[in-house]
């Protein structure tokens, strides 16, 4: 018969041959997955040497036919280098994964970060703010009318009859005719003041309101008239009212306004639903830079006793002053503004300023 391991030595190698395989196999299978530069081209070293036609499977293929008493050695230092290359192309599955998962251009997290550009109030909304919260603070209230108004609450309850020259003065837009019986037409309104109107027929005194609002004229646009624009209107009624209140009520307001340096002055002036009627000038810094003392910035008065008559106040008991001026004209001094069609235009270049 022979030698029997005349076919054993045929069939498998013998152990020492086999060991000496590992190493070489195992340096190169450690260099591919070192190598692979994503999960693509590790997968693809993985299964040239771990996959089932992989050359380290090869290897352990041949295991089998060893002879038995060789086997443990042979296997234990198979599944030691088996291990090894596991453990190593896990990390590596890990470190590639990481990279994949990293946003491709690094982020410099301390760079400060992009926020959502605020919106501004408008600069006739901060000032018009500003005034309100002067007012709130002595008591006074905000009140609200149309501004489709009709002839009667623009006009003849404030003692400007028809044929009153004040009218021309206030020209305005009419939206719809009276008709000849004596409905009076729709109009934009030319003032607040018609809220005063309104104020009183729905309550009765005291009242201490304050009225900002749109108002409109027939005026061409240039650097100081505008069609629409805005006021703010006051009201005060009560019994014992006197000059010296009003005074005195501008006099706190403005200081607040336009710095408390401010001075103010009355001149004489006239208008139908007060008596007497004032104009208001104010002198501060603002005003000098403008190269004058005095500016002009409101009217104002002693409500008329017709007035309190049209709304069914008794004029013998209840005293009350009233004033009215423009948001434009005191934005326009406060910011340093030379034409009044900038806060219409919606230039951002301009709001951003403010
Ligand atoms: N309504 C006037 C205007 O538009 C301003 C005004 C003057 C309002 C005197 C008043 C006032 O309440 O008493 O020019």
């Amino acid at each position: 018969m022979g030698d029997p391991d005349r076919f054993a030595h045929f069939a498998s190698p013998n152990m020492a041959g086999l060991l000496d395989e590992i190493e070489p196999v195992k340096v190169a299978a450690l260099a591919q997955f070192a190598a692979a530069s994503d999960l693509a081209g590790l997968e693809q070293a993985r299964a040239a040497f771990l996959g089932s036609h992989g050359r380290f499977t090869a290897l352990m293929k041949q295991l089998s036919a060893l002879p038995k008493e060789e086997k443990p050695a042979a296997g234990k230092a198979m599944n030691e280098a088996k291990t090894e290359l596991e453990n190593a192309w896990a990390s590596r599955r890990s470190e590639l994964e990481l990279r994949a998962a990293l946003p491709s251009q690094l982020a410099d997290f301390s760079l400060p970060g992009r926020r959502r550009v605020l919106g501004k109030l408008h600069p006739l909304t901060q000032v018009t703010e500003d005034i309100v919260r002067s007012f709130r603070k002595i008591g006074f209230v905000v009140a609200d009318g149309p501004e489709i108004e009709d002839e009667y609450h623009c006009f003849d309850a404030l003692n400007t009859p028809a044929d009153h020259p004040a009218r021309d003065t206030q020209d305005t837009f009419y939206v719809s005719a009276g008709e000849a019986g004596g409905q009076s037409s729709n109009l934009l309104r030319t003032h607040t003041s018609s809220v005063q109107i309104r104020v009183m027929e729905s309550q009765s005194p005291p009242v201490r309101i304050i009225v900002p609002g749109r108002v409109y004229r027939r005026d061409n646009a240039d650097a100081t008239h505008n069609p629409t624009f805005h006021q703010v209107e006051g009201l005060y009624v009560d019994r014992n009212v006197t000059v010296g209140d009003l005074k005195g009520t501008v006099e706190f307001v403005f200081k607040e306004l336009m710095g408390p340096e401010t001075r103010i002055r009355f001149r004489p002036h006239y208008f139908s639903y007060t008596e007497p009627s004032f104009e208001i000038d104010f002198s501060s810094a603002l005003t000098r830079k403008m190269g004058k003392e005095w500016l002009e910035i409101a009217g104002c008065g002693m409500v008329h006793p017709q007035v309190f008559e049209n709304v069914g106040y008794v004029p013998e008991v209840w005293t009350g002053w009233a004033f009215g001026f423009g948001i434009e004209r005191i934005a326009m001094i406060r910011y340093g503004i030379n034409d009044i069609r900038l806060f219409y235009e919606n230039d951002l270049r301009f709001l951003r300023q403010f």
